[in-house]
């Protein structure tokens, strides 16, 4: 080893081709608010299209995420009657589905989220409880967003354990239905999982693999998401659950999904993502995951095939990438393994004493 760091010592990877990625957690202050659509741009067949009070609150919201930066507190939203009412229906109606529906660590989460984050029907949640709530758990934050991010951008804030969501409420004409994210999706269908450490994780690892990537790569691995963290079904003890947060805030699509007449194919990387995403009707077909940790493992295995000069590590104490590209920054990740793997064996002979072997 030491002989082949001598070698590589002045060797370093030229980077120049490679697109801007951010390396610290305040880096996406510059990718947050490239959002494809703002606050009261609505299109034609939108629900609140011609509802001018509506779109003005859109913009309200929208202000609230383009001026927010990293470090701060969430602003806390006083939500207006109609806004807490539609939330009450999609909550309500979605709650009778759950225990049927939804995935183990969906469910153990959820009586959490009430009891420290407001989750109730008369309440929506404010985003800062939850980022509060989810860093203690599992390390991931909320950024408030105006609306659709790139691929590219939404995937760099999940290396960062950052979930970007938006804070607007769907239009009340039609409380099942919205042609868009909005924060009943993030909080009923993302926050729960987020809150499970395998689920973080694999997320993490999803966001991690797109740094960098050439724009061919970060298709493939936003349909991997798309078809995992949003559309994801799981089994668990024999039953089929979902875990995908699209599923999980759309009652018509939950039950189609595990209807038994969905099309579920297994999860594989490879084959997942060439699959066709469908926005505005149900999806043709869902993939199927043994559990987290299964997924993890084919992500991983995928993520080994995208084109890349390079490799990343998080640091979560500077909350920063390292660029793993020459002999230096390997081996102090290598220092690091040493020092964990000591700690193994210091715990191993510890428990060995204590058993009396
Ligand atoms: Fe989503």
């Amino acid at each position: 080893f030491i002989r082949l760091q001598a070698w590589h010592l002045s060797f370093c990877l030229d980077l120049s081709d490679v697109p801007w990625f951010p390396k610290k957690i305040s880096d996406l202050d510059k990718c947050a608010n490239r959002v494809l659509m703002y606050g009261s741009d609505l299109d034609a067949d939108h629900p609140g299209f011609k509802d001018n009070v509506y779109r003005k609150r859109r913009k309200y919201f929208a202000d609230l995420a383009m001026t927010y930066k990293h470090g701060e507190p969430i602003p806390r939203v006083e939500f207006m009657t109609e806004e807490v009412q539609t939330w009450g229906v999609v909550f309500r109606e979605l709650n009778k589905l759950y225990p049927t529906h939804a995935c183990r660590e969906y469910l153990q989460n959820i009586p959490l989220l009430s009891q420290h984050c407001g989750y109730r029907e008369d309440n929506i949640p404010q985003l800062e409880d939850v980022s509060c709530f989810l860093k203690e758990r599992t390390g991931f934050s909320i950024r408030p967003v105006a609306g659709y991010l790139s691929p590219r951008d939404f995937l760099a804030g999940l290396a960062f354990r950052v979930f970007h969501c938006t804070q607007y409420v769907r239009h009340q004409s039609d409380p099942l239905y919205t042609p868009e994210p909005d924060t009943c999706h993030e909080l009923l269908g993302h926050v729960p999982l987020l809150a499970d450490p395998s689920f973080a994780q694999f997320s993490q690892e999803l966001g991690l693999a797109s740094l960098g990537a050439s724009d061919d790569s970060v298709q493939k691995l936003a349909t991997c998401y798309f078809f995992t963290v949003e559309f994801g079904l799981c089994k668990q003890e024999g039953r089929l659950r979902a875990y995908g947060a699209g599923l999980l805030s759309s009652i018509g699509e939950l039950k189609h999904a595990l209807s038994g007449n969905a099309n579920i194919l297994p999860f594989n990387p490879e084959v997942t993502c060439k699959q066709e995403c469908l926005i505005t009707t149900f999806q043709d077909v869902y993939f199927l995951s043994e559990s987290f940790e299964e997924a993890k493992g084919k992500m991983r295995e995928f993520a080994k095939t995208i084109k890349r000069p390079f490799t990343v590590r998080y640091n979560p104490y500077t909350q920063s990438v390292a660029v793993l590209k020459d002999m230096p920054s390997i081996s102090s990740v290598v220092e690091e393994l040493r020092h964990d793997l000591d700690i193994v064996g210091d715990a191993l002979q510890r428990l060995n004493k204590h058993m009396g072997i």
